[in-house]
């Protein structure tokens, strides 16, 4: 979502700000901004182009400093303009307008200057009563009303007044602050959205930085606390405190361990490729090596101590997350059913938490999330673990992510960083783990003979090169592209294990192309899409050879028969042959029940090169953002 850094130091910090957005853009890019405490004022850039522009900016107009704050924005409330734009500055009773710039360019301020990542829920009673106090807005966003607050609270210590504003804020919010009045000073404050603290080291020691993640900080300092809901945090030069709220309120301050962290700043280099999206695509051979790589054979341990006691106690599974995930979900559901025989049902979560369901106490709970960040999936899991369903296990990519703290048992996918929007690599790990989990599942409920266990493993283990394989088909998927990039709507079939594969193309379609793309199983389609088929309606269709083939192409002559045109990722097997409107790309190989893993693969690089030959901004899709933090 938007992304946070802060920093004290004795020297000028605006290049770390700066490069930490680069790092930190992903998660949104509607508008970014940084601001800094320079000649005893605060000063500010902000800019609603790309964070390289802004750091172009901020180098003309000399803005520079040792105390300061960042960040990039995914906006919520209010466009994405520059009076939107973080840092936000408080404009109390008195300040005139020339004190506190409200569009472009770079401007100096009154007191306090605040960055927000989150939604901020009573933002309209807050602003209703500083507006009644004399203060004046500037922009339309929640965020504001918090800069306010903390400036009318403010009486000689920031962190007091922080510490007393977030206790009247309701919503999500991970918050960095500082004031004009204590040049060496940033306060930061967590609930609901990530934030960590970096502590400098060496020559640097001393140095104390605020971020959305790690990552940020990657080559400053690998020094990196993570703060935990309700913490407020105190940077100062060469010392950070940390205080936690209390159920009643009160705020007693904590210890929280300093870690050393692989800060991947290798993840951000695009090697040869002309996106992160096409570098991840073929990242996935590595990353599913690396996923299995700790995977010496199956076992509950896999996913953590105790969790064989808990595989025993459950007799169903529900599975929550959002977007590609939810469709990686939905993969693992005819696994579950049909390997560990446990009934499963997979829902999305923002659906789940607002839902009036039946829970049962003997449900293991699974979320699915690469980022591990999601509000919606931490909001359900909480959803479901109040309905009393304490049995919990993530699938999840980033080990220091709150699902993973959340969880009582996780499986830890190594795809390592994924910068594009649109996940991939994330997406077949997923998969990977699910299929684990399976198997353990299976095993634990007596429907895994040590052949089949060793059969599968084998396939497993084969996956790097089979998905290799497919890659190397990518020329003749450029060559559809050209036609795809014509085109304003697409169709997307699939059948069983591969109908959630058919909803995640038409995801990644619609997601970086902008194509419209739906998805369908393929028996679905005389129901009612089959009105939509025209010539000028590509029919995108995956075509394992499994037991549905036959069914498949029965399908797919209805298609034909309508005039539609058809392109079929086919199993080398399957005897579909190219003909006038019907175009076959050949798979390598089938892969039995493992298949899922090689579809999505040309499905990617379809939508990715769609989205080339259409000239979109492929790593950062209009309107999106990387991690979705808010509700
Ligand atoms: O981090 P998560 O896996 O929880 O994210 C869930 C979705 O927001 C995400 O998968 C989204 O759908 C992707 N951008 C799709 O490519």
């Amino acid at each position: 979502m938007c992304g946070i850094v802060g920093a004290v130091s004795t020297r000028n910090i605006v290049p770390i700000l700066i490069e930490g957005l680069k790092r930190l853009e992903y998660r949104g890019y509607d508008s970014c901004g940084v601001a800094v405490h320079q000649g005893g004022e605060l000063r500010r850039a902000r800019s609603t182009a790309r964070v390289a522009e802004l750091e172009a900016e901020v180098a003309r107009d000399t803005v520079q400093g040792g105390t300061g704050i960042a960040h990039t924005r995914w906006a919520t409330h209010g466009a994405p303009l520059v009076h939107n734009a973080h840092p936000h500055f408080s404009r109390g009773p008195g300040v005139s307008e020339a004190q506190v710039a409200v569009s472009g360019g770079t401007a100096r301020s009154g007191r306090i200057a605040l960055v927000h990542n989150g939604i901020i829920e009573n933002h309209d009673e807050l602003r209703t009563e500083l507006v009644a106090r004399g203060y004046v807005f500037n922009s339309q966003t929640d965020t504001e009303v918090i800069a306010h607050l903390v400036d009318h609270l403010y009486d000689g210590d920031l962190f007091d007044a922080v510490q007393r504003a977030t206790a009247r804020l309701r919503g999500a919010f991970a918050i960095g602050v500082f004031c004009r009045d204590e040049p060496h000073r940033v306060v930061g404050a967590r609930e609901g959205s990530p934030l960590v603290l970096g502590v400098g080291t060496g020559d640097h020691a001393g140095e104390t930085f605020l971020a959305s993640d790690a990552m940020a900080l990657a080559g400053v300092t690998d020094q990196i606390v993570y703060l935990e809901e309700g913490d407020v945090v105190d940077l100062q030069l060469g010392k950070q405190w940390v205080t936690q709220r209390t159920a009643s309120g009160e705020h007693r301050p904590v210890q929280r361990e300093v870690r050393t962290v692989q800060a991947h700043s290798g993840a951000a280099e695009l090697g040869p490729y002309r996106h992160y999206m096409q570098k991840e695509i073929f990242e996935q051979p590595r990353a599913i090596a690396d996923t299995l790589d700790a995977v010496p054979g199956i076992s509950p341990e896999l996913f953590g101590d105790g969790a064989h006691r808990i595989f025993k106690e459950v007799d169903s599974v529900l599975i929550l997350a959002c977007g590609t995930s939810y469709y990686a979900g939905s993969v693992a559901k005819y696994w579950l059913e049909s390997i560990a025989r446990i009934p499963t049902s997979v829902e999305v979560a923002s659906e789940y938490r607002y839902r009036d369901s039946v829970p049962n106490p003997r449900t293991l709970v699974v979320t699915i999330t690469q980022s591990g960040e999601t509000a919606d999936t931490l909001a359900a899991l909480k959803h479901a673990r109040a309905l009393g369903m304490a049995h919990t296990l993530t699938v999840c990519n980033v080990a220091t992510s709150a699902m993973v703290r959340e969880c009582r048992l996780a499986y830890i996918t190594r795809a390592g960083v994924e910068i594009g929007v649109a996940s991939t690599k994330a997406f077949s790990t997923q998969l990977v783990g699910l299929f684990l989990l399976t198997l353990a599942l299976a095993q634990t409920r007596g429907h895994l003979t040590d052949a089949q266990e060793a059969e599968h493993l084998k396939a497993l283990r084969h996956l790097p090169v089979a998905v290799q394989a497919v890659l190397a088909l990518e020329p003749q998927v450029i060559a559809w592209s050209q036609e795809f990039a014509r085109k304003e709507n697409a169709l997307f079939l699939g059948r069983g294990l591969h109908y959630p594969i058919a909803l995640e193309g038409a995801l990644k379609l619609k997601e970086i192309s902008y194509i419209h793309a739906e998805a369908y199983p393929a028996g679905e389609l005389k129901h009612g899409p089959l009105a939509l088929v025209t010539a000028e309606m590509p029919v995108v269709t995956v075509a394992p050879n499994d037991a549905l083939l036959e069914k498949l192409k029965s399908n797919l002559q209805e298609v034909r028969a309508r005039g539609g045109e058809l392109f079929v990722f086919a199993d080398a097997d399957t005897r579909i042959e190219s003909g006038e409107g019907l175009h076959v790309i050949r798979m390598p190989e089938h892969y039995g029940a493992l298949s899922p893993i090689l579809h999505v693969v040309p499905l990617q690089l379809l939508a990715y090169h769609t989205a080339c030959a259409r000239g979109t901004d492929v790593d950062k899709p209009r309107n999106l953002a990387k991690s979705v933090t808010v509700e």
